[in-house]
């Protein structure tokens, strides 16, 4: 019991801190909380400041969900608690402590903490986003496919995290709801860099 807790306690501590924000300073980037889409997450760290700060910003969100889940299943945690510790990094990275519960929409979160358990799944969903993102390139339209697709993935390919993969896809696509209604008028942004 007190290893579980301790372990999504640990989750959300890993998935609070924010990559965009911190490599956004390292790099002398403008805050992506006020600038671009206003979305501490990759694509608008792509926004802001080109492909290196977005790579690594990627890489450590997609780390932060890892590490949690990969060190609960070593210590031999049981899937129902792994798919809570998921949820626990991914509500890390959009409550984050260290600022002021204002995170991001834990795209590249919630794919790295599906990597120690399904990683098959993992690269599915990858697969997936770099099919709509190719033909779209809108990073927020392939998100949303991708996580809506996400839950009939998990109950084909491992029904066991069907229920942790569906929270996960619903606070995913409710974080996306700037981005819907702008696909929706027609004015979200490309995939382009504004400076
Ligand atoms: O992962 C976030 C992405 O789906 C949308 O980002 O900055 O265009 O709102 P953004």
């Amino acid at each position: 019991g007190g290893l579980i807790i301790l372990a999504i306690v640990i989750a959300y501590l890993f998935g609070s801190i924010s990559s965009a924000v911190l490599i956004c300073k390292l790099f002398g980037l403008p805050d992506p909380r006020q600038n671009g889409s206003n979305n501490p997450g990759a694509t608008n760290v792509y926004r802001l400041g080109g492909k290196v700060p977005a790579i690594l910003t990627l890489f450590f969100d997609v780390l932060k969900g890892m590490i949690p889940v990969w060190g609960s299943y070593f210590l031999g945690i049981p899937p129902l608690f792994l798919g809570m510790i998921a949820v626990a990094a991914c509500l890390g990275h959009i409550f984050p402590l260290y600022f002021h519960f204002r995170g991001g929409k834990a795209v590249a979160t919630a794919l790295g903490a599906m990597f120690p358990v399904a990683w098959e799944m993992a690269l599915l969903l990858i697969f997936t986003w770099l099919v709509v993102f190719k033909v779209s390139k809108l990073s927020s339209l392939a998100a949303i496919i991708t996580v809506s697709l996400a839950p009939f993935y998990a109950y084909w390919i491992k029904p066991q995290y069907t229920v942790p993969v569906i929270m996960i896809s619903a606070l995913i696509i409710w974080r996306h709801q700037s981005n819907i209604s702008r696909l929706r008028h027609g004015n979200e942004q490309r995939i382009k860099r504004n400076r």
